[in-house]
């Protein structure tokens, strides 16, 4: 569960833009990739210093399996990696990382790993680093959905909070911010529920290009947005 992660801010990211940038510079896809892996640890250090409490990485969607196989496997590499090299690091710097999204069809291997990593940063309170991997949103709504049928026949239905809790799987909060690099402007399935009233940041910068000054700055865009969740804002009551 989340604790103390849960009361601060939750921000979304989807890392978009790493073939472009390898392809721009006549290189294999891959090797976006792997820049795009190097540009991670810069900016969850900043998140930390920043005080963001959770922060979502979209690294392997569902629909990412659709790739060719030698993207698709370079990935799986890549994630190993990340592991390998950077669990210490995470954990010193009080980062506890957790895992959304489907397990069962990893190399067993990777998938062990992911369980240690979660092990070894469990007792970490700075930052909440969670990294979406074959993840879908929809698919993530879908399972809730199935396990709130099964408990609406046992007692009376779930409240909103209860469904949440089903949908995160670890009880992350609302996101907050959710920032896309690479141009685009969709949300390509990633934490459609967490994402209801979400502020969205669309940016041109290509996610290996994107470092702790994007952050901050997109932190300060941030908070110049005005937040209603629906409700009309006080002067316009007092009008
Ligand atoms: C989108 O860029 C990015 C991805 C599908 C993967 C994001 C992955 C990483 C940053 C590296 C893996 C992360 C970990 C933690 C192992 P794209 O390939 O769709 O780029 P394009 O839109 O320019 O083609």
């Amino acid at each position: 569960m989340q604790s103390g992660f849960a009361n601060r801010m939750h921000i979304g990211l989807i890392m978009d833009g790493n073939g472009r940038w390898a392809t721009a510079r006549g290189l294999p896809r891959v090797r976006g990739h792997q820049a795009g892996v190097k540009a991670i640890r810069p900016v969850v250090e900043a998140a930390a210093e920043a005080g963001v409490g959770t922060l979502t990485l979209y690294a392997f969607s569902s629909d990412n399996w659709r790739r060719p196989a030698a993207e698709v496997s370079g990935l799986m590499a890549l994630l190993g990696r990340y592991l390998r090299e950077e669990i210490a690091t995470l954990a010193r710097s009080g980062v506890r990382l957790g895992f959304i999204g489907r397990r069962d069809r990893l190399p067993a291997g990777l998938a062990a790993r992911i369980a240690e990593a979660e092990r070894e940063t469990a007792g970490a309170e700075r930052l909440h680093l969670r990294i979406a991997f074959d993840y879908s949103a929809r698919d993530a709504i879908l399972a809730a959905a199935l396990q709130a049928a099964q408990a609406a026949q046992a007692g009376p239905g779930l409240s909103r909070e209860a469904f949440s809790r089903l949908v995160t799987g670890d009880g992350a909060p609302d996101v907050d911010l959710l920032i896309r690099t690479g141009g685009e402007q969709r949300l390509s399935d990633f934490l459609l529920w967490e994402c209801a009233y979400a502020e969205l940041l669309f940016l041109d910068r290509m996610w290996p290009d994107f470092g702790p000054a994007d952050l901050t700055q997109a932190l300060a865009r941030f908070a110049r947005r005005e937040r209603r969740f629906g409700e009309v804002p006080e002067a316009a009551v007092a009008a």
